[in-house]
Parts: structure tokens; C-alpha cells; sequence
């Protein structure tokens, strides 16, 4: 029931090849229903697709315009960013918030990270819209509170996948958190069918 490939699952235990890049990245380019903070980001085509309806959203119900901080990042680039936390934080600390190369959502195309990255973002208008109703649109907060242990990462509440609306429904039906949780649940229904 995967099409497009949007189930994939990238985890400290699944990596993605050096050689894994999106056949169909499109460039964000300036627009009116979104904001972009850079000029180099890019998404898979779906995904830019629901980005736009959901910033649509967003507007109708009275949030101000949604800022795209990060999208697809490269496994060099991610291999960059990585090392340069380990260097900063130490490999611990950095482990806990930051992918090593080839275990990003970000590699995958399908993830955003929206307005300043930190913490305080749970707390922004947009990001407690967003908490609420991206799943409408085919997104899951990624790396939800208090789920360390299955994700294992701190929570991110600026962080959102795409999945698909038939999935993020479905995970919102069923009340499950995480992705993991959420495929765990469909291997085991499909063994038993
Ligand atoms: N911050 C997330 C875990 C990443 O680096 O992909
Ligand atoms: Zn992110």
C-alpha cells in the first residue's frame, strides 16, 4: 500500500545510500502562499504539492504565512551538518537531534522544517497549528514528544513528514505517534491477513 515510496522508513537502524537522491526533487521557488527562508530548497513534487494546500489552510484559518526553513538536504550536505554538531556538542548530545549521513528524513525529500528550528516553536501560532492539523494534509510531526525511545531523537516540533493523507489519517484514527509504531502495526495486520 506504499505507492510513491512515501512509507519509507529512515532510522538509526535504516540508512539510505550516499547514491539515494529523489527522482522528482522540484525547487521552492517565491510564492505567495508560503515563505521560503532560502533560495535552495526543494522538495518531491507531492510533497511541494500538499505544502501548498496545507499553507493554503494555514491562511483560511487565520495562521500567518508559514516559513520553510529546510528540506531536502543531500547526504554530503546532511554528512556536513552532522559532523559539524558532533564537532560542536559532542557525538552523544548530537546523536540525540541531529541524523548521521544516510539516516535523515531529509535525504527522503518528503520532510520540512518550518520557522526557527528550536524549541520555542511549539509555542508559535503556526506551530500549534500545525501539531493540530498537518496530518490533514498528509504530514506527521516526526519526531513527537516523549517518543525518544521508539524515534530516537528529542522532540521536534518544527520537523513534519510526508506520508500521504490515506496514512497520516489512518495514524491519526488509530492514535498512533510514530512511524515506526505505525508500520509495526501494518506488518502485523497484513501477517495475519
Ligand atoms: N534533526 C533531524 C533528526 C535530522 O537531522 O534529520
Ligand atoms: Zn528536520
Amino acid at each position: 500500500s506504499d505507492e510513491n515510496g512515501l512509507l519509507l522508513l529512515v532510522d538509526k537502524r535504516n540508512y539510505l545510500p550516499n547514491s539515494f537522491v529523489p527522482s522528482d526533487l522540484v525547487p521552492l521557488k517565491k510564492n505567495n502562499d508560503y515563505a521560503i527562508s532560502r533560495t535552495d530548497l526543494s522538495l518531491r513534487v507531492c510533497v511541494e504539492e500538499a505544502l501548498q494546500k496545507m499553507a493554503l489552510g494555514a491562511k483560511e484559518d487565520g495562521i500567518s504565512t508559514l516559513v520553510v526553513s529546510s528540506t531536502y538536504r543531500s547526504y554530503d550536505y546532511q554528512k556536513t551538518v552532522y559532523e559539524r554538531n558532533v564537532k560542536q556538542m559532542g557525538k552523544e548530545a548530537a546523536d540525540r537531534e541531529s541524523a548521521a549521513p544516510g539516516t535523515s528524513q531529509h535525504q527522503t525529500g518528503t520532510a520540512i522544517d518550518f520557522g526557527s528550528i528550536t524549541d520555542e516553536f511549539a509555542e508559535t501560532k503556526s506551530g500549534k497549528w500545525l501539531a493540530e492539523n498537518c496530518w490533514k494534509y498528509g504530514f506527521i510531526i516526526r519526531y513527537p514528544k516523549w517518543y525518544t525511545q521508539v524515534t530516537g531523537y528529542e522532540y521536534e516540533p518544527w520537523h513534519i513528514r510526508y506520508i500521504g493523507v490515506k496514512h497520516a489519517k489512518r495514524m491519526k484514527k488509530v492514535s498512533l505517534q510514530t512511524l515506526e509504531g505505525y508500520l509495526n502495526k501494518i506488518e502485523r495486520v497484513s501477517f495475519l491477513l
